[in-house]
């Protein structure tokens, strides 16, 4: 396929809006220490432009799950393919996410994570595309919400490529 990418979100953009997100992080876990569930690659870059920014106490996990292959329509199937290192039971946990798109990844993280009994669990994700919504499932935190497009950059990719995009762009096929 034959494709050009246009910019969505410029990097001042996001960056600003993270920075946004952080300040209400910090506010609403005062007084707290947050876990960070990272979900690999995607929410690479957006959790560590966030983390930086939050002056909570932080810790950092990693889990990798995948839904989509290679291609831009969603599977319906998920897999975890990396397992946390550690056990989050009684710890405030805030999973990463790069971008909901079905919700089905979030939906099925949500609730294999809330059986090892967190003592809170929310979600933030960068971007959201609420009107492909499969599953109901709600980010507590959120960047943008997005049109029904398939976009790649600031961590997201198309077949592996373009995550080093300093921005959010749109795919379009030529
Ligand atoms: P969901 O399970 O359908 O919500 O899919 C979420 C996952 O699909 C995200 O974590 C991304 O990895 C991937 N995804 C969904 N939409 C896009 C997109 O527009 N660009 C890149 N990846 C996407
Ligand atoms: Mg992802």
């Amino acid at each position: 396929m034959d494709y050009h990418i246009e910019e969505l979100l410029s990097e001042e953009t996001v960056n600003a809006r993270v920075g946004e997100l952080a300040k209400q992080i910090n506010k609403d876990y005062a007084g707290k220490e947050l876990h960070l569930i990272i979900i690999l690659k995607g929410s690479m870059f957006f959790a560590s432009e966030l983390a930086r920014q939050l002056t909570v106490p932080v810790t950092m996990d990693f889990m990798s799950v995948s839904s989509y292959g290679d291609g831009m329509v969603s599977a319906g199937e998920i897999t975890v393919k990396k397992e946390l290192d550690e056990e989050i039971s009684g710890k405030n946990v805030l999973i990463v996410e790069d971008i909901v798109d079905s919700g089905r990844t979030l939906y099925y993280l949500k609730r294999l994570l809330l059986a090892r009994n967190p003592e809170s669990l929310k979600l933030i994700t960068l971007l959201d595309k609420p009107d492909c919504r499969v599953v109901e499932i709600e980010p507590d935190y959120c960047g943008f919400e997005i049109p029904d497009r398939f976009v790649v950059g600031y961590g997201l990719d198309y077949a592996q490529k373009h995550r080093n995009l300093p921005y959010v762009g749109v795919i379009i096929q030529d």
